[in-house]
């Protein structure tokens, strides 16, 4: 399940799709929440769809896509079939780290509507996501390949992708032979220079996560600059579900998005354990403000309805004209996890 298209059907996604781990990773959880037996046996069955991920590398996903689902597989039942096919996956995420960038290649410059644009080495901000993959497979295996690689992802990241207000960049395209950052775009917001609102999202989830894995400084204090950016933002609504882009010509008359504003909360939670006292009691709360926004009209689907996804009003690429006021797995997926993460 991935979204609900406007005549009501439901779409779905093949398992190369970057979404596909959301839907089993969103059972893991509601299992590990219910101890209910036929949510585990659905959770085996959708993550076991998956396994042929592990050799795939045509896309910079697969961490999302692997950690989601059988991440959560191998942190719930410790069955350690789960957690070889997350080493594997990260070795064929390694295929598209070049030392010389010191990235990983998020799409390939030569295909699809990527094409069209002239990039040679596109690096999106969405792709420090796949970084927490490379931390798991570092700490499984005791090879630190992969640490090296995440944490030079995420230092070029931080010196490419923010600018000086830490709002970020969707796209940088880098030269692959010199590693030069060429060009400053988007791809899903609008225009070029704006802030869209799921890339701060994924920018400060991904620096949290770097944080807790490095014990690095310089990532804590990247994910607190991200976390002031967003939650002081003047277009930033009262009740905490940013617009689509917090850049978007149209504001107030555009669209929310419920998917940003549950990994914010997701974010939050963690950023909070990270950090002390009154700082740390303001991430929490605000965690708290948007999931329990979020429990409420106008976002949370009433029962039986929304082809059975909890929220409404995501927005996936209003640029593409896909996805746009609709639910999202994803949306759905980082919402049960704050909601995990508070609980605890
Ligand atoms: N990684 C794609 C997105 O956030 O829409």
């Amino acid at each position: 399940p991935k979204s609900v298209e406007k005549n009501g059907r439901m779409t779905q996604s093949d398992i190369y799709d970057w979404t596909s781990g959301f839907f089993p990773g969103s059972l893991w959880y509601l299992y590990e929440f219910s101890k209910n037996d036929t949510l585990k046996q659905q959770a085996i069955h959708w993550t076991a769809l998956l396994k042929p991920i592990q050799f795939f590398s045509g896309h910079h996903d697969v961490g999302f896509m692997i950690n989601c689902s059988y991440g959560n597989a191998f942190r719930i039942t410790g069955d350690t079939a789960y957690r070889s096919i997350m080493v594997q996956t990260a070795k064929s995420l390694m295929k598209r780290y070049n030392p010389k960038v010191g990235a990983i290649l998020s799409w390939d410059a030569d295909k699809g509507w990527q094409k069209e644009k002239g990039w040679k080495y596109p690096v999106i901000i969405d792709n420090m996501m796949n970084l927490e993959l490379l931390f798991k497979a570092s700490q499984y295996t005791g090879d630190s390949t992969f640490y090296k690689a995440a944490v030079s992802h995420a230092d070029k990241t931080m010196q490419h992708h923010f600018r000086p207000d830490y709002s970020s960049y969707h796209v940088v395209d880098y030269d692959p032979e010199t590693g030069e950052a060429l060009h400053h775009q988007t791809a899903q917001g609008s225009p070029d220079s704006s802030a869209w609102a799921r890339g701060q999202a994924w920018g400060l989830y991904a620096y949290t996560f770097c944080y807790r894995e490095t014990g690095l400084k310089r990532y804590l204090e990247q994910a607190e600059h991200i976390a002031q950016y967003i939650l002081q933002h003047p277009r930033l609504p009262a009740d905490k579900v940013p617009y689509w882009d917090f850049d978007a010509p149209d504001i107030p008359d555009t669209y929310r998005d419920a998917s940003a504003a549950a990994i914010i909360a997701s974010a939050l939670a963690d950023l909070a354990k990270e950090t002390k006292g009154d700082t740390s009691a303001t991430y929490r709360q605000t965690a708290e403000t948007i999931v329990k926004n979020l429990n409420n009209a106008p976002y949370r689907a009433t029962l039986g309805t929304n082809q059975g996804f909890i929220l409404k009003h995501s927005v996936g690429s209003l640029p593409h004209q896909n996805e746009i006021d609709v639910p999202l797995a994803y949306a759905d997926y980082y919402y049960i996890e704050a909601l995990m993460k508070l609980r605890k």
